[in-house]
């Protein structure tokens, strides 16, 4: 009997023994008309299969192998042997399968739309390659978005998922052991939840409905609903208009919200727990991975302290004028500007990972709480990773009639939230909390440096297939 195994696990322990894999035929090479090599890939593990060759058998085996279009799914079924010579590329098992029996279980195309040895190759190859006079194909971003299904087999990709999953996972691990309850609130909303013009409008059986932007208001909604604490991980949806390597039409929100006693600080500090936990995890346990991704985009490891470095708008505002930034007072600051405040502090203080604090109220949503002791500036912070917003939170406004002032200050229809703004006239405790995008944590601490890169099948303004 040939027993099923993982190519993962074969190795030198294991020779000698029967097995059975199932993978995609990642390469063929016939030697002759006897003999043929098949690279079979599961996952991002390869392993070398010998097939016929020897005392002569299995010569007709060794044609219809050669004839295997790539990426077909194969099974093998043969005996673990070590290798007559050494191994070299990095993901292929140190062992190889003389093959005794072969089965083609789903044949792929043999005019495959890219490569997966094309896709997997870094800019860097290529202009080395090139270089050196040979021809290489370079697969370019939209190329591989339309054929993705392709494209997510290599290495780098396998790896960039796995990290993203680890992040959605520490997230929910570190609030659940901080007393947090995972919650789900409705995506089909009657009014922007952010303020804005960034919404996908609908028709909710005659009635005129969107797609939460966040579940800003009914995270706050679960707060008055007596749950001091609570998270959630759910589709966000923003119809963003503009092409940037930073946002998307749909991302994955990974959102808190909490009850607070003396200062919106404790959010902050909830905030720092869970990232630098994350980072330190990610370290640790994705080695294989994060290598994985650099060696196909390489990046710098993340600066982080062990207590996050918190600085305030005002100081932040006064370290780019004094580079000879210009920027507005008591303003946003846009793209560049926070790009190159990222670079101040690194040099400053080396971390790549901080906190703005204090930022202006004008620059906020109508539910950010005023700082008490200047109502021109709120209890809100960013957080930035390589000089990229990641995150953005603050304390909330649960006073009603406030809620309301701020809201049509800002000209929103105070009728299409009445519902949200009722709910903190029945007895509604202070409150915070943030909001992340789970793309941009992965694409800036991979610095993947495009967040497509980091969504398994991106929405962006131009795409919404496959
Ligand atoms: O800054 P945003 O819009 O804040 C909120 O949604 C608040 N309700 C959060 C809160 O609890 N106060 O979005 C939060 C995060 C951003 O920091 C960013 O990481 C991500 O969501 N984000 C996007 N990611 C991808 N594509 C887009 N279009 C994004 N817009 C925001």
């Amino acid at each position: 009997g040939y027993d099923w195994a993982d190519v993962a696990a074969l190795g030198p322990d294991v020779a000698g023994r029967a097995v059975r894999v199932r993978g995609a035929a990642h390469a063929v090479r016939a030697v002759g008309r006897r003999v043929a090599f098949l690279v079979l890939r599961q996952g991002s593990s390869t392993v070398q299969c010998v097939v016929g060759g020897g005392d002569g058998g299995y010569a007709g085996m060794a044609r219809f192998a050669a004839g295997l279009s790539r990426e077909s799914v194969v099974d093998v079924a043969g005996v673990v042997s070590l290798p007559r010579e050494p191994v070299r590329a990095t993901t292929q098992q140190e062992v190889e399968i003389q093959v005794k029996k072969l089965y083609c279980i789903s044949r792929a195309t043999p005019n495959l739309p890219i490569s997966v040895d094309d896709a997997a190759r870094s800019e860097e190859d290529v202009a080395k390659a090139k270089a050196a006079g040979e021809q290489l194909v370079h697969v370019g971003q939209d190329k591989r978005l339309d054929f993705r299904v392709i494209d997510l087999r290599t290495p780098a990709n396998q790896a960039i998922f796995r990290v993203q999953c680890e992040i959605e996972n520490i997230f929910r691990q570190v609030l659940l052991s901080e007393g947090f309850v995972g919650i789900h609130t409705p995506k089909l909303i009657g009014g922007s939840s952010e303020g804005g013009a960034a919404v996908f409008k609908l028709d909710y059986n005659g009635q005129p409905a969107c797609l939460a932007q966040s579940p800003q208001l009914h995270k706050q909604m679960a707060i008055c609903g007596g749950f001091e604490r609570v998270f959630e991980v759910g589709p966000v949806f923003r119809a963003e208009d503009s092409n940037t390597h930073r946002h998307l039409c749909e991302f994955v929100g990974l959102d808190m919200e909490m009850a607070i006693k003396d200062h919106y600080f404790e959010v902050c500090d909830v905030v720092d727990r869970l990232f630098v936990a994350m980072f330190d995890h990610l370290n640790k346990n994705c080695a294989k991975e994060l290598e994985a991704i650099n060696r196909q985009y390489p990046f710098k490891p993340l600066k982080y302290l062990p207590k996050t470095l918190r600085i305030e708008y005002d100081e932040g505002i006064r370290m780019l004028k004094e580079a000879g930034v210009h920027v507005e007072a008591m303003g946003d600051l846009n793209t560049e500007a926070e790009k190159k405040l990222g670079e101040l502090v690194h040099a400053k203080y080396d971390t790549n990972f901080y906190m703005l604090c204090r930022y202006p109220s004008a620059v906020r949503p109508f539910y950010t709480m005023p700082c008490s002791d200047d109502q021109r500036y709120s209890n809100s912070f960013d957080v930035f990773v390589r000089g990229e917003e990641i995150i953005s939170g603050a304390q909330r406004v649960h006073v009603p009639e406030v809620l309301a002032r701020q809201a049509e200050a800002r000209g929103i229809d105070v009728g299409s939230i009445a519902a949200y703004v009722d709910a903190f006239r029945y007895g509604a405790p202070p409150h915070g909390g943030f909001g992340v995008g789970l793309e941009r944590v992965l694409m800036l601490f991979c610095g993947l440096g495009n967040i497509r890169k980091a969504s398994l099948f991106p929405r962006d303004p131009r795409r919404l297939t496959p």
